[in-house]
């Protein structure tokens, strides 16, 4: 299963696994990390699954949606690496992708 490394508000950084099929926001939610509220459950409507990815993963994430790319506008935390985890299948292609929860808005 490919491994995610994900780095909370607080600068704690764990390893989890990730099945291969479901989003990056799913994986990251299912190991237990609450303060990534996802409050619409995937929908790509809240953006509170806001995460800043390694730029290193940059060429192999999914393109930006319009939707994606309007509500990452309404958080004050957007820089260059935002994205909106449950907007990004995750596959092993992304083994070893490191995400960092966005601050909250
Ligand atoms: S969970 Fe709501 S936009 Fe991603």
């Amino acid at each position: 299963m490919p491994k995610l490394i994900v780095e909370t508000r607080e600068g704690e950084v764990r390893e989890v696994s990730g099945e291969a099929g479901f989003s990056v926001m799913e994986v990251i939610r299912d190991n237990g990390f609450d303060e990534l509220l996802a409050l619409c459950g995937g929908c790509c409507s809240c953006a509170t699954c806001h995460v800043h990815v390694d730029a290193d993963f940059a060429d192999r994430l999914p393109a930006m949606s319009e939707d994606e790319d309007d509500l990452l506008d309404s958080s004050s935390d957007r820089d260059a690496t935002s994205r909106l985890a449950c907007q990004i299948p995750f596959t092993d292609a992304l083994d070893g992708l490191r995400v960092k929860i966005a601050a909250e808005d």
